[in-house]
């Protein structure tokens, strides 16, 4: 059976096609177990608490498994805040980054009482003191720092360059810091960066993290006592293929010794490196077709449900659960969305597959179904978390009728340009 499905058994992959359908996303919970241990065991050194990155598989049930393990959160949305809270992780273990936090984002995440509300501008510190004030409610927050620390990674998921749009400019930290402080509901707490994300070499966060210590160095020097933790951002590589995966044990190395000798907690926002190969995506060969010198094997799972090699023509291997010990072929493998675009893998070498096989994606259980779509009316997959050997549905998949929902063919109302009449902003 090829290279295998590491750490799930083939044979109740092929019980959850049969019974959940295809395309499903399946999650083990004891690989995420595994993943949280290494990166808690090797941080043990320090006081640290690990918030799950929760854009990366928002999973309730994956949510449920980590929050019990005693990780934290990390948010970038009012959505991702609920879906914390209904996870049951306590506000003070939730950090919420992001460039656009809206007033009512800010708001709400305030009378949460999130424990890092990380400002990431100038501009975003004068929307949280008004709501604060306006509310009247305390906050601790956090500065997401731009370190402008260069990495080694996809285009699209750098962000701790001093061009990126992410963080406040390195050289404007302390002048932030010293508002916050001046602010007497608010209280600066810590210091934080995200790198970037699939990030394979430790060095750039051993230099972000100097950088930051740095200002922390400054900030106290300013007579601000109160930062406790310094945050080192989530971005921690996985081997997907053939890439070169730091260890937990290398990220700690990097990180954690100049900040305990700054008596500051760590924070880190781990996503893939917790999920992304605790779970495979399941698909069934449609057809066979050969075309234009090509061989394509058509499958039930398309950008639509995984956009990761499409969008970032990110490498995924494909193990088939059946005859997959057949003549190896060359194939592109290509969904039902019409894009050119829409493929699974291009040119790749395949064990034969035929038409009712099920084949599994690996490494799909970050930024899998959390960037799907419907686009083609398709209804997004169902998600199944695994225990052991039993497992349950933990997201339906969605239905027609959920596209069709909130549309309307006859309107029942008609509105008129020019300004909203008092209390009518916001209808829809
Ligand atoms: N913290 C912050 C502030 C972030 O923006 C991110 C990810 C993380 C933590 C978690 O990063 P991770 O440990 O998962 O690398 N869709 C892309 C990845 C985008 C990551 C965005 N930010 C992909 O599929 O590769």
């Amino acid at each position: 059976m090829g290279a295998g499905v590491l750490g799930f058994d083939p044979a109740l992959l092929r019980s959850i096609a049969e019974r959940v359908g295809t395309p499903a996303y399946v999650y083990s919970a004891n690989l995420i177990r595994a993943q949280y241990h290494a990166l808690h065991d090797a941080l043990k050194d320090v006081p640290h608490r690990i918030c799950y990155s929760v854009k990366a598989n928002g999973n309730l049930g994956v949510l449920k498994v980590l929050r019990t393990l005693g990780a934290g959160a990390d948010i970038v949305s009012v959505g991702e805040l609920r879906r914390a809270l209904a996870a049951g992780f306590e506000a003070g273990a939730i950090v919420f980054s992001g460039v656009g936090k809206t007033a009512p984002e800010l708001d709400e995440a305030i009378r949460a009482g999130v424990g890092y509300l990380n400002i990431e501008s100038s501009a975003e510190l004068d929307a949280a003191i008004a709501v604060a004030r306006r509310i009247k409610r305390p906050a601790t927050l956090g500065i997401r720092v731009n370190p402008d620390v260069a990495t080694e990674t996809h285009p699209y998921t750098k962000t701790g360059e001093k061009t990126a749009k992410f963080g406040v400019p390195y050289d404007e930290v302390v002048s932030v810091a010293q508002r916050i402080a001046a602010e007497p509901l608010f209280t600066l707490r810590g210091l934080a960066m995200h790198l970037g994300s699939q990030i394979t070499d430790v060095e750039p966060y051993h230099r972000g993290t100097v950088k930051l210590l740095e200002l922390v160095t400054a900030i106290r020097a300013s007579g601000i006592g109160t930062i406790d933790a310094l945050d080192v951002g989530g971005g921690l590589g996985v081997r997907y293929h053939n890439e070169k995966a730091p260890s937990p044990k290398a990220f700690a190395e990097a990180v954690a010794p100049p900040i305990k000798q700054a008596g500051l907690a760590l924070v880190c926002e781990p996503g893939r490196y917790l999920v992304a190969n605790a779970g495979v995506l399941l698909t069934r060969v449609l057809y066979r077709k050969h075309a234009g010198g090509k061989e394509f094997v058509v499958v039930d799972a398309g950008m639509t449900d995984f956009v990761r090699p499409s969008h970032y023509n990110a490498h995924h291997d494909l193990v088939p659960l059946e005859n997959g010990s057949g003549p190896e072929e060359l194939v592109n493998v290509v969904g039902p969305i019409c894009e050119s675009g829409d493929f699974l893998a291009l040119d790749r070498k395949l064990p034969a597959v035929v038409p009712g096989e099920i084949l599994a994606v690996l490494g799909t259980g970050a930024y899998g179904f959390v960037m799907s779509s419907t686009y083609n009316q398709r209804p997004r997959p169902p998600e199944v978390l695994v225990e052991g050997d039993r497992y349950y549905v933990a997201r339906q998949r969605e239905t027609l009728d959920d596209l069709l929902r909130g549309e309307v063919l006859e309107p029942t109302t008609w509105y008129h340009g020019g300004p909203p009449a008092a209390g009518g902003k916001g209808t829809g």
